[in-house]
């Protein structure tokens, strides 16, 4: 019998290895694998072995005339305040209308973390454990309150975890949010390579496959009809974050204001790197364009270096939160003129041996292969960085302890509280860190930010005291 054509096409593309024991595989695993191997680009992975893992493509990025980007900076620093109420009062009336969707990236594997199952899953909040899904979810509903038009929300998944976050959800009822207005779609797959660039199995009958980076839900949001749902419903801008970082303002109208009014295709938040070590990757000018030098990628040397006025010069950190314009995603996702590279990581990845045997490789034995977001950032017009307040915006988390950790996010979440419990009067004793000895929480129902805080704790009457176990709903 001749064989089937995919497999034809595998071996004539030297990736036959693919189907190495296809001939061992019950017919329905026989099915699987021909589904899996049907998904991938032939043409693309040779390319990515071409341009990636050819000898000499290791040598790091061009870093040819790189200059820090410049920012919109905050009042308090020296912007202009009057330019920053007018943009706040522009994306307060964007929501208003109903131009405004939310965007959450929750493909990721937490592997840092350690945690098993879906990242926003994971109980983050100081008092009442609640998963970061809820804070969400909380946040993007009391905003729909406060601006009279309740937010579509577009969570993208990954294979590994999407059934999961679905099920999360109709588990505890969306968390009141209408399940309407809750979108999921799943972001796209890549094969790992070997550094010869052959595809790996991860089993006999299954192929080594990872979700294509953040940068893939451009594509993703275009695939699942989520620029088209978005067109139909009148919103043509997307406030995007990672799910890793509680303290997001899920919309934030100042943001969302800078960035309509300087009519910018895709707009980023910076926070001043709290010291040179920090893993956030930073923005960048080159050859005109805005780009973000991942951590990894700027040398150490250029992330000490100083001004004369003794402050970092690669001061803008990348927090990974952004507004973009549904047309410029299309345009992106579609690759018009303007496809996002991949970037390569050296993996540990789990394989089979020459006799099927499962291999757990000690050291990194192949490549994944993933897309950026920012990278969309050069192709955009008019972007735009602004300065955020990184107490109010972003505590992420990222690893089991120290840095980044439960712990250190729950400590923000609990000085953010403070700080908005303080600026309405109330009495807090705090140590030098802005830690109270009490462990409380706000909940986003009584108020998501300073603003919708303030109004909620003005009306409350009695206010409580501020006691350990202080809940506020
Ligand atoms: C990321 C950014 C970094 C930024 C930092 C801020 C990259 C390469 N770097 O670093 O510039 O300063 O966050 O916190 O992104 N995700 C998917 N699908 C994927 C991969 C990731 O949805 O295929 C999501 C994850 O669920 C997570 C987010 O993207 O929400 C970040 O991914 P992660 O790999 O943890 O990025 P960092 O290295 O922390």
């Amino acid at each position: 019998m001749a064989p089937h054509p995919l497999i034809e096409k595998f071996r004539h593309a030297g990736q036959g290895q693919v189907f190495a024991f296809f001939d061992r595989l019950t017919p329905a695993a026989q099915t699987h694998l021909l589904a899996e191997t049907a998904e991938i680009d032939l043409a693309e992975v040779a390319h990515l072995t071409r341009t990636l893992l050819a000898p000499g493509a290791t040598a790091g990025v061009n870093l040819a005339g790189l200059t820090p980007a410049p920012y919109e900076l905050r009042p308090e620093h020296g912007g202009d305040a009057a330019a920053w109420a007018q943009a706040k009062a522009a994306g307060e009336a964007a929501l208003r209308v109903g131009r405004v969707a939310v965007f959450t990236v929750a493909g990721g594997q937490g592997t840092r973390l350690g945690y098993d199952g879906p990242k926003g899953t994971f109980p983050v909040t100081p008092l009442k454990r609640k998963p970061l899904f809820q804070v969400f979810a909380e946040k993007i509903h009391a905003a729909g309150v406060r601006y009279g038009r309740p937010l579509h929300w577009f969570i993208m998944t990954s294979h590994q975890n999407h059934a999961a976050t679905e099920a999360f959800f109709a588990e505890h009822k969306f968390f009141g949010l209408d399940p309407a207005r809750v979108h999921f779609f799943r972001q796209g797959r890549m094969p790992a390579v070997d550094f010869a660039g052959r595809i790996l199995l991860e089993t006999p009958g299954t192929l080594a496959l990872s979700p294509d980076g953040h940068g893939g839900s451009l594509r993703a949001l275009e695939r699942s009809g989520a620029l088209d749902l978005m067109a139909r419903e009148g919103i043509d801008t997307l406030s995007y974050f990672q799910v890793d970082n509680p303290l997001v303002r899920c919309v934030d109208p100042a943001f969302i204001g800078w960035h309509l009014q300087r009519g910018s295709q895709m707009s980023s938040k910076m926070v001043p790197k709290a010291y040179p070590e920090e893993k956030l990757g930073h923005f960048c000018v080159q050859g005109g364009r805005l780009v973000v030098v991942e951590y990894s990628d700027l040398p150490m040397a250029l992330q000490r270096e100083t001004d004369a006025g003794g402050r970092l010069r690669y001061l803008a950190g990348s927090i990974a939160i952004h507004v973009l314009d549904r047309e410029f995603i299309r345009h992106v996702a579609r690759g018009e003129g303007m496809a996002l590279p991949f970037h390569r990581a050296d993996k540990k990845i789990p394989t089979v041996d020459a006799a099927g045997q499962p291999v757990k490789p000690a050291a990194a034995n192949g490549v994944k292969f993933e897309l950026f977001v920012f990278d969309a950032l050069p192709f955009a017009k008019n972007p735009l960085v602004i300065e955020t307040r990184r107490a109010d915006d972003f505590s992420p988390v990222k690893n089991a302890e120290g840095v980044d950790s439960p712990q250190t996010c729950r400590d923000d979440q609990i000085r953010q509280f403070v700080r908005w419990l303080q600026a309405g009067g109330a009495a807090v004793e705090t140590d030098a860190t802005g830690l109270p000895s009490a462990t409380l929480e706000v909940s986003p129902l009584f108020g998501y930010d300073e603003d919708s805080f303030a109004e909620a704790w003005k009306k409350r009457s009695p206010r409580p005291a501020v006691s350990d176990g202080l809940y506020l709903v």
